[in-house]
């Protein structure tokens, strides 16, 4: 959702600020745009789509940047404006001699505006950013003191921000800060670095500071100075990273979303290493900090997320009930943070993130620990703003995800939802011992029976091609996997833009069998159990109105060849973990179709990877 970066140094600023903008191509890629400070003005650059644009562009202009140590860049997820160069980050206040970076979105730029245009300052985009630049430069006019400039400014505005700002007058003087948006400050020697997030700065330093709501660092090429909102100085807490630079490859692969497709084998073994180490022990799970007394007792828990996190949290709720005996209520990020929630200290409040900054989640969980509840995040950023206001952390080690649709991430929540739910349930004894023995056997075994789902690609493939050319797609389940289809239907309509929807198979007769005829694909995901005699019949209902059906089973039932024009065999598995296997043909359907397209796999249109404004 926007990412920035900033350099002051004594090496050549552009490729740092381009190699930074690159490993945040993931927050966006509507326009990306860099300042750099030349001898007697600030340059700026900028271009419409991906970075990739940027870099051709930079290209024509090599010679005037070439020995600039001291710059800032961004990318863009349009919020306020259009993704065109006018929007495009930097902005700058009338004479061009202030510049800023911005992440977030000023909620009161309307007001700052119509005072600013009184005062004469000449709005050139449509962006909330460009009223942040002018109101600088304003205060800074009077006081020639950028720090207090920002200081100042920042008391004017509302809304949620990263910023990095620098100015024509101070060739060694960076200012950057916060608030509700991430940022931190990269420590070299004799040179610092500003970004939304650890890979822009992991190549060249471990050393880093995370700036608090409020604060403002200023960074000279040997000094920072950090300030509170109050102008009060700050110690400041510089650690070490846990993190390796991670050489982004696809690995052979066509595309990051396949790659990370067929790493879930590996990823789900590793988020049992340490938890689950055999069928006859209980499970591991230090991470969860509930005293058991506390675990044994409780008897509410709310999830709260977004997005394919959401649904990851819905069959969370599923298990949870199940096996625990627990009554849980998920809800969208969004939605919750504007009602009265009924929240308090014993309620467990789950959030689940694959990049612990979604904003709404942020506001949702931070609204939940100032009631009391006890807050555990699943996220796959242990290094999150959201991991920072855990009480209990489960990281579900997924590596990192680039693909912009998630995959990896989703199968990691689900089987961290898994050990928790099994974890309480043997601390609250509702489960029988051979009910346990069984899960987590077979739990150990998804790995290789999503191999076999993997290895027999090309058959989903050719059906996903088959289909290819649709309009719509509805998904149908019942049970534990009415959220697969949910999220099947979304893999679908973030990559292919083809408008797919899921539903509780139940309810197709109450309104969307209206819509079927010879030109809808129905996919059912029948997988044998409580409800598959049910599905069975609605898709029979589908099929008497003429749907392209199509199955997808564990189910050997020669009858199916009469119903379904596809049939997607997948290895057998209790229905209760059949979620784990059956969401890896629909993230394959999803992939072929986009691909078969010729649609952005990787980075589709619209969408950013990390979503830090409500
Ligand atoms: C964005 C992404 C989705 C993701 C959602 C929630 O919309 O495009 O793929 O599911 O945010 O993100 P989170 O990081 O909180 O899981």
């Amino acid at each position: 959702m926007c990412g920035i970066v900033g350099y002051i140094g004594t090496r050549q600023v552009v490729d740092i600020l381009l190699n930074g903008l690159e490993q945040l191509e993931y927050r966006g890629y509507d326009s990306a745009g860099v300042a750099v400070m030349g001898e007697n003005k600030i340059n700026i650059y900028k271009a419409e789509g991906k970075l990739e644009n940027l870099s051709s562009e930079l290209l024509i202009h090599k010679d005037e940047y070439k020995n600039s140590t001291l710059g800032i860049g961004h990318i863009r997820w349009a919020t306020h404006g259009a993704p065109n160069v006018i929007n495009a980050h930097p902005h700058t206040c009338n004479c061009g001699r202030l510049v800023i970076v911005h992440n977030g979105i000023i909620e009161n730029y309307k007001e700052l505006k119509a005072e600013l245009e009184k005062k004469g300052a000449k709005f050139r985009s449509q962006t909330d950013t460009e009223a942040v630049a002018h109101l600088i430069a304003y205060i800074y006019n009077d006081t020639k003191d950028l720090t207090e400039a920002v200081r100042l400014a920042t008391k004017k505005i509302e809304g949620a921000y990263a910023l990095c700002v620098m100015h024509s007058d101070k060739k060694d003087e960076l200012v950057a800060t916060k608030r509700n948006a991430p940022l931190l400050v990269g420590v070299g020697d004799d040179e610092y670095f500003v970004a939304s997030d650890v890979p822009a700065i992991i190549p060249y330093t471990k050393r880093a500071m995370y700036l608090n709501d409020n604060q403002i660092v200023t960074l000279t090429r040997n000094d920072m100075t950090l300030i509170d909102a109050e102008g009060k100085e700050l110690p400041k807490k510089v650690e070490t990273l846990p993190w390796e630079p991670v050489a982004l490859s696809k690995m052979g692969y066509k595309h990051f979303m396949l790659k990370e497709i067929h790493e879930q084998p590996d990823v789900i073994r590793n988020v049992l290493v340490g938890k689950l180490h055999s069928a006859q022990t209980p499970i591991k799970l230090d991470e969860v900090k509930l005293n058991k007394d506390t675990l044994k007792n409780l008897n509410r828990i709310q999830i709260i997320a977004c997005g394919t996190s959401l649904h990851a949290a819905m069959i969370g709720k599923y298990i949870i009930e199940d096996f625990c005996g627990i009554s849980v209520d998920i809800e969208a990020s969004s939605e919750y943070i504007y009602r009265k929630t009924v929240t308090d200290e014993h309620t467990l409040v789950i959030g689940v993130s694959q990049s612990g900054e979604t904003a709404d989640t942020l506001t949702a969980i931070k609204q939940a620990k100032a009631k009391g509840s006890h807050v555990l995040i699943i996220t796959n950023r242990p290094d999150s703003a959201m991991a920072r206001e855990a009480d209990s952390l489960i990281p579900v080690n997924a590596g990192i995800e680039v693909s912009v649709a998630a995959t990896k991430s989703y199968i990691a929540q689900l089987v961290s939802f898994y050990l928790l739910a099994i974890y309480m349930a043997e601390i609250k004894n509702t489960m029988s011992s051979k009910a346990l023995y069984e899960i987590k056997s077979e739990m150990m075994l998804v790995p290789q029976k999503i191999e076999q789902i993997l290895s027999h690609k090309e058959t989903i493939k050719q059906c996903a091609q088959h289909y290819a050319n649709t309009k719509d797609f509805i998904y149908v389940a019942r049970g534990i996997n009415y959220p697969t289809a949910l999220e099947g239907a979304l893999k679908l309509k973030e990559i292919s833009y083809i408008n797919a929807t899921g539903y509780p198979a139940g309810e197709l007769k109450h309104g969307p069998i209206a819509m079927l005829d010879e030109s809808m694909p129905v996919l059912s995901i029948l997988m044998k159990g409580s409800v598959y005699e049910k599905l069975l019949s609605n898709s029979e209902e589908a099929k008497a109105r003429n749907a392209r059906m199509i199955a997808l089973t564990n189910s050997k039932d020669e009858k199916l060849k009469d119903l379904f024009e596809y049939i997607i065999e997948v290895p057998d598995i209790q229905e209760l973990l059949s979620p784990l296997i059956a969401m890896i043909p629909l993230q394959l359907i999803a992939y072929y179709i986009a691909e078969y397209l010729g649609k952005d796999v990787d980075q589709p249109r619209n969408l950013a990877k990390s979503v830090t404004v409500e």
